[in-house]
């Protein structure tokens, strides 16, 4: 049986620009490409689990514009179950600029639109398919109470939930306590705990509970699993990295569907560090997300 992984979040068109070096303030620098295509770290998560395997349904909100259909046939070729998607007749389709330098660091600027415009009933619409959930997943880039909501009707059911705190915010701890697993990179976790330099002092002073576990990505350098009383950093994947843009989103989603599979912890951490390293070696954010036999082949390789 496949896993069945909510995921109730964003989608943004990204409008990529690769350039040999980022510009500084006030400069205007030649880029080589450009590229448009379907993003949000919502959609991105919720590719990554569809193509692992993984039955997927999105919960979200987008306009009544191209990139709204744009979204809608793209989540069609990915089998990706959009019943629960919202055409806001207000608000445009989120939009990304991002720029991605020759390193393969990048740089974005979201305008997230119709993703903030989510609302209670979008959720409540989907709830029964929530509690049918193997596990539930969030980002920040809908409205805050929108995330607390839906993480509230998640655990109501007993449903698992993964709160991935990116972009980097603020969080009230009662909406930090609703996630099982908490997935913040580096600059997510400083500013969620306000602790910079000892990761695992940071991961741990959000852990309110000894059920609780926060899963830190931290780059090229693998992840950090921290609990009340353990810390454990699992490795990499050996890669040449050309773009790292939603490496993170990738890792969620790997990380989501190994726990729908029931993997033991360090096992599940192992195969979102596969998922993740395949899409750092190919540009662009959902279009890089690897599939299933991908990933085996490169666990299996290790
Ligand atoms: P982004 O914002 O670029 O999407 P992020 O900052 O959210 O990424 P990172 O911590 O940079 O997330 O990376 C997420 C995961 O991707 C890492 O935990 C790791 O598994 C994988 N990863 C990232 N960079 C590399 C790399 N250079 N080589 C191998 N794996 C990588
Ligand atoms: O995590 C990468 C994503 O962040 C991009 O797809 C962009 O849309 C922004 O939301």
């Amino acid at each position: 049986m496949p896993a069945k992984i909510v995921v109730v979040g964003s989608f943004n068109m990204d409008l990529t620009s690769y350039a040999e070096r980022m510009p500084r303030p006030g400069e205007t620098l030649p880029g080589h490409k450009f590229v448009t295509g379907p993003g949000g770290k919502g959609s991105n998560q919720a590719v990554a689990a569809a193509r692992l395997g993984a039955d997927v349904t999105f919960v979200g909100r987008i306009g009544q514009d191209v990139f709204a259909e744009a979204a809608l046939n793209f989540w069609k070729q990915e089998h990706i179950n959009t019943t629960y998607v919202v055409r806001d007749p207000n608000n445009s389709t989120g939009v990304a600029p991002i720029w991605v330098d020759s390193q393969g660091e990048n740089m974005i600027i979201v305008v997230l639109g119709a993703n903030l415009a989510m609302t209670q009933a979008d959720v409540d619409a989907a709830a029964d398919v929530i509690a049918g959930a193997d596990v539930v997943v969030c980002q920040l880039e809908i409205n805050y109470d929108m995330v607390e909501y839906a993480l509230k009707v998640a655990k109501a059911k007993g449903v698992r939930t993964i709160l991935n705190p990116a972009p980097a915010g603020k969080l009230a701890p009662e909406v930090v306590a609703l996630a099982d697993y908490l997935t913040p990179n580096e600059t997510e976790l400083e500013i969620l705990s306000g602790i910079s330099g000892d990761y695992e002092k940071a991961a741990r002073s959000l852990i309110t509970r000894p059920d609780q576990h926060a899963v830190v990505t931290i780059g090229s350098a693998g992840a950090l699993w921290v609990t009340q009383d353990s810390a454990h950093t699992i490795p990499a994947f050996k890669v040449k990295a050309i773009d790292t843009t939603g490496a993170g989103d990738a890792f969620n989603g790997g990380f989501a569907v190994a726990l729908g599979e029931k993997m033991p912890l360090l096992d599940a951490i192992r195969f979102a560090n596969a998922t993740a390293a395949i899409s750092v070696t190919r540009p662009g954010t959902a279009p890089s997300m690897p599939n299933r036999a991908e990933v085996e082949a490169l666990l299996k390789g290790s």
